[in-house]
């Protein structure tokens, strides 16, 4: 059970490995997604401009893999803790799928995107609910403007959602943990760096990520597993 006062400001930073035990893949494990796919080729401006049926194809996939997935005990569990603490806990996700909405989380911050919202990649209209897959050779679609449907997602090169809020929330928490993510990608990989020395910085996943230097705490294991025995909300 991790201890915390009555004014801990907890900062949740989640990863692919929350959503694996729900059967969504991992990008980097030895099933990972890419291992099969170049994320140059499907996950890119570039690549949106060069093949965008390679990356409506791509996303189509996951689409289906992550429809009909179901949140596990480590969605739950903090869902639960955000209705205990409210806005004492951030929740902000690496993750597209929506398995922390599914679960009851109501303030998450996909810094990546969403994978069931498209957007128009020429004007500014809202990102919209989009469930749709494109089986080759299929039409792809276009907005009343003229621009294509893309998918509402960061890609490489492209600048992840909400910093500046990410950023207050980093800056005001005291407890800082990390579930599931290899700490590999900026800029969330340099999060708990940014709060080591003025937060405790907790990492929960299958094995030491690659900047386990900046956690004070280190609990190994299946996240769906370690958060209920860290918080028993
Ligand atoms: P990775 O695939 O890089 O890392 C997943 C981490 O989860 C690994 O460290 C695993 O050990 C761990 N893991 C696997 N199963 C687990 C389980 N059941 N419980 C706990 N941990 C488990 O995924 P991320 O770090 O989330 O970005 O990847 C970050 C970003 O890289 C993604 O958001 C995506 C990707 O390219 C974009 O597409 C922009």
């Amino acid at each position: 059970m991790l201890a915390l006062s009555p004014t801990d400001r907890l900062f949740f930073l989640t990863g692919a490995g929350v959503s694996a035990e729900s059967g969504i893949p991992t990008f980097r494990g030895v099933n990972g997604l890419w291992r099969n796919y170049r994320i140059e080729e499907v996950a890119s401006p570039h690549a949106w401009r060069r093949d965008p049926r390679l990356v409506w194809e791509f996303y189509s996939m996951r689409r289906r893999v992550a429809a009909p997935a179901k949140p596990n005990p480590a969605h739950f569990v903090l869902a639960k803790l955000e209705q205990k603490l409210q806005d004492r806990l951030f929740l902000c996700t690496q993750n597209v799928d929506d398995l922390h909405e599914q679960a009851g989380s109501m303030r998450v911050v996909h810094m990546h995107g969403e994978l069931f919202k498209s957007r128009c990649d020429r004007c500014t209209r809202t990102p919209f609910h989009d469930t749709t897959t494109y089986d080759l050779p299929a039409e792809l679609p276009r907005g009343d403007c003229g621009g294509r449907i893309r998918p509402h997602i960061c890609w490489f090169g492209e600048m992840p959602f909400e910093l500046d809020r990410i950023f207050r929330a980093l800056d005001e928490c005291t407890v800082f943990i990390a579930v599931g993510t290899s700490g590999v990608v900026e800029p969330a990989a340099s999060f708990a760096a940014h709060v080591r020395g003025r937060a405790r910085t907790v990492y929960v996943g299958e094995e030491e990520p690659a900047n386990v230097s900046a956690f004070t705490e280190c609990h190994l294991g299946r996240a769906g597993e370690v958060l209920p025995t860290l918080f028993c909300a």
